[in-house]
């Protein structure tokens, strides 16, 4: 089933107009909740996370946060006890182009599930990534749908064998294509402050408790390229990737190669959140 402006519909009923402006100009944000066999993971920090990018791009929506909440516990009944994830994208919806923003348009929503596999062996052997510049906007705190700095990005890593680019702006690293990124030095986790120019993650503000609770010194202090490449242990952390070992950069082997003890602990905490 698709959420479809408010309504569980079938996909033939679905109808996008022309005229919608994320069509034109990628306007509207998204979210990305993951489903644990049936059960939705941190919803309510996607949905606070949700509601925070609509008020950061004018969008106001026709129903409350409750009501939009019961629609995605809607949707998600009807995926099953799978592993999966709930996307769900809000545009501002259809008026004739133009730059200025509509008056009157009711924003587009659409919701859908879909089958997402844990990536299981990576996250027992790490992933390949490289370095790229940041050259994304300066408001990357929203979920826009404007990602085309980002795809093109990630395809940069593809054709290089990587599996995801770590951005790099003015020397100093602010986060990956899709996930945020954080380093280990000297038993200390190190990552990238919130603000305009990371997205916080919710498996990152998830990390940051777990860090707390385990008594791991825990720093959004930020971290240049030289830090990076120095590091102890690197991990990347997403609502599909979760806590993610990061072995090798621009070629370069990560500490020994392997994932590192922190990343491991992190990783057991992580899963015992949903198991
Ligand atoms: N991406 N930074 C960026 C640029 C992202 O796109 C994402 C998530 C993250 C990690 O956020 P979270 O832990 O809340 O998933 C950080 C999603 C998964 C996507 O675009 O598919």
């Amino acid at each position: 089933m698709f959420l479809w402006n408010g309504r569980l519909v079938q996909e033939d009923e679905i109808q996008v107009s022309y005229l919608d402006r994320g069509y034109y100009f990628g306007d509207g944000i998204y979210e990305v909740f993951r489903i644990y066999d049936g059960k939705l993971f941190e919803k309510q920090a996607h949905l606070n996370r949700l509601f925070q990018s609509l008020r950061e791009v004018r969008i106001t929506l026709p129903w409350s946060e409750a009501e939009l909440s019961a629609m995605v516990d809607s949707l998600a009944e009807t995926f099953g006890k799978k592993d999966g994830i709930l996307y769900l994208q809000i545009t501002r919806g259809a008026a004739k182009r133009s730059h200025l923003l509509p008056e009157s348009a009711e924003p587009s929503m659409l919701g859908y599930c879909e089958e997402v596999v844990r990536p299981v062996e990576q996250l027992k052997k790490g992933i390949n990534t490289i370095t790229l510049d940041d050259e994304r906007w300066h408001k990357c705190h929203i979920k826009s749908l404007n990602l085309l700095a980002n795809t093109l990005a990630r395809q940069e890593a593809a054709d290089a064998g990587a599996e995801e680019a770590i951005l790099v702006r003015d020397g100093r690293v602010t986060e990956c294509t899709a996930s945020n990124v954080m380093i280990v030095k000297k038993g200390v986790i190190i990552t990238h402050p919130n603000g305009p120019l990371i997205l916080d993650g919710i498996t990152k503000q998830v990390v940051e408790r777990l860090a707390k609770l385990s008594g791991i010194p825990y720093r959004n202090a930020g971290f240049t390229l030289e830090e990076l490449m120095d590091a102890d242990e690197v991990f990347v952390t997403s609502t599909t990737k979760e806590v993610m070992p990061v072995t090798m950069i621009n070629g370069i082997k990560v500490g020994s190669g392997i994932p590192g003890v922190i990343t491991q602990l992190l990783q057991h905490g992580f899963e015992q959140k949903f198991k």
